[in-house]
């Protein structure tokens, strides 16, 4: 998908770079260079020079013109695409060279206990240098056949690295089709980021996805980095009486022999990390937001009362953040419970998923991770990362909006209160944290990038007054909605509104090992 990119390059942070950039210079020296020669055909009444990779000279002859046209043989350099997209925290995710624009996930679980399934994954996607190679990211499975335009690929697999050498080079801005079928049962992903179990998980009695930032390699072949963000098509067919919640519309249910197919279409723009398919028997409730927006809750069959109330909410909750933040940016939201205590929520795709853990803390309690998940879908999944060190642009944003919900519902005195017990809440556990820019690659998401920086963005509202700091979210947002966008973005729509200059500020509040004062609250940290 074309990417938004930002307009400015990183933040100047105090910063040790890991293993410096992927496609820097050491690893130019391991890559074979490949040059092939490429015979340019000049047509003799248009003039246009169509460029064609071929191993060996064309045989196709042109013998009509009385005065044939030399032809000119050029030598082009084509190069293995990068193994790493570039991420400053993870340099193997993703990949360079190409550019996916739809993925196709056919999924058919032949057993939902074990989820042994075989996949058919079709990978749309436009090549941005000339390739020799490229690589996927995919882990596990047996692959039994890959194609590229429909001509077997050789491939190669290290780690989470699959290496597809096309029978013939793809020259830059070619469009190319691969096929990937594989069989087996998705196996178990340690998280470089993260103490839980990412990627397509098998539980007793269904199976969920939670993939971020590093799992959905454990399905399907990949260019696992935000940057690469595409649209969806997923097939899943499974045995009765199981049924499928996936990421978009549901567009087609085929029934077969004992299986049902389920069909999703996901339109916009979507980063790898929240595709979602999740199997059990559910209860769908359907309803609309004031404004419009279709909402489709799953609920495991039979799920209490209680817990669909803490959902109740959503509607006015997508309506509240449209005025705040912009039109909610797809064409349907909801969630998906999962029958399984796991302890977390993600902010899949237009179908949030929450573990039982994470809502059954009071009412109030859960009702706050519902806001939060939703207020992801405009800070997370509509504006993506560009690079997984900015993670607070997700995680603070959707923690503060857990705030803006409780000021919605309780007023500004109830603002106030948050901020305060969390100003407390981080200079109590600071140790535990790092500062909100900053985070490890081992501990993504500790509280660090959640809270701090949510103070952070209060600070920053109290600098700015209301008006500016809403106007900041929004074209912030309307920016790069679709799109990508880095620490620097966000700091450069704050200066632009605002008109003030704002790197000290920014660098107190996202780099610096000491918390800073919220003055307007009397908050300090001595
Ligand atoms: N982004 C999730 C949230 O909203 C947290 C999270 C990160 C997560 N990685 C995960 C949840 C993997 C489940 C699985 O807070
Ligand atoms: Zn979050």
């Amino acid at each position: 998908m074309t990417k938004r990119l930002s307009r400015s390059g990183l933040p100047v942070k105090r910063k040790k770079q890991v293993n410096g950039v992927i496609m820097g210079n050491s690893k130019f020296s391991r890559r074979l260079i490949f040059f092939v020669s490429i015979l340019i055909l000049v047509t003799g009444c248009t003039g246009i020079a169509t460029p064609a990779f071929t191993a060996e000279p064309p045989t196709a002859v042109v013998t009509e013109p009385a005065v044939m046209p030399k032809p000119v043989t050029t030598e082009i350099e084509v190069q293995p695409g990068a193994e790493g997209a570039g991420d400053s925290l993870y340099p193997n995710l993703g990949n360079g060279g190409y550019d996916v624009q739809h993925y196709t996930l056919d999924l058919t679980v032949h057993d939902v206990a074990t989820s042994a399934l075989s996949g058919n994954t079709i990978i749309e996607a436009r090549a941005t240098q000339n390739l020799s190679s490229f690589n996927l990211d995919f882990v596990g499975f047996e692959i039994t056949s890959l194609t590229v335009n429909g001509q077997p690929g050789e491939f190669e697999r290290t780690r989470q690295e699959l290496t597809v050498t096309p029978i013939r080079p793809l020259a830059e801005g070619e469009s190319f089709t691969v096929e990937v079928q594989y069989g087996g049962s998705p196996g178990e992903m340690d998280s470089m980021a993260i103490q839980i179990q990412t990627g397509w998980i098998t539980f007793d009695g269904g199976s969920f996805v939670l993939s971020e930032p590093d799992g959905a390699a454990s399905f399907y072949p990949v260019n696992d980095h935000p940057l690469d963000k595409a649209t969806y098509t997923f097939r899943v067919t499974v045995p009765e009486p199981f049924e499928v919640g996936a990421n978009g519309i549901l567009t087609e249910t085929i029934e077969g022999e004992g299986t049902t197919t389920f069909v999703f279409d996901a339109n916009d723009p979507m980063a790898s990390y929240l595709a979602t398919i999740n199997i059990d028997e559910f209860d769908i409730e359907t309803s609309q937001s004031e404004n419009g927006v279709p909402i489709r809750n799953y609920f495991p069959t039979g799920s209490p009362e209680e817990m669909r109330r803490h959902f109740e909410r959503q509607g006015e909750m997508i309506d509240h953040f449209s005025e705040l933040f912009g039109a909610y940016p797809f064409e349907v939201y909801g969630a998906l419970v999962i029958d399984f205590e796991f302890g977390a929520a993600l902010e899949t795709q237009t179908l949030s998923i929450f573990s039982k853990a994470m809502i059954d803390g009071g009412a109030e309690g859960s009702e706050s991770v519902v806001a939060h998940e939703l207020a992801h879908q405009w800070f997370g999944d509509s504006v993506s990362l560009a690079d997984w060190s900015d993670i607070w642009l997700n995680e603070s944003f959707a923690t503060y909006s857990q705030a803006l919900w409780a000021e919605h519902t309780q007023g500004r005195a109830a603002l106030d209160e948050w901020v305060k017990g969390v100003y407390g809440f981080v200079l109590e556990n600071r140790e535990s944290m790092s500062p909100p820019g900053e985070p490890p690659a081992n501990r993504l998401f500790n509280a660090g990038v959640y809270y701090w920086g949510a103070l952070a963005l209060h600070a920053l509202r109290l600098e700015m007054g209301d008006e500016a700091f809403f106007e900041i979210l929004k074209t912030y947002h309307e920016r790069f909605a679709e799109g990508n966008a880095r620490t620097a973005d966000f700091i450069g729509v704050a200066e632009e509104v605002s008109g003030k200059e704002l790197s000290a500020f920014f660098d107190s509040w996202l780099y610096s090992e000491d918390l800073a004062p919220i003055p307007g609250l009397g908050l300090e940290a001595n």
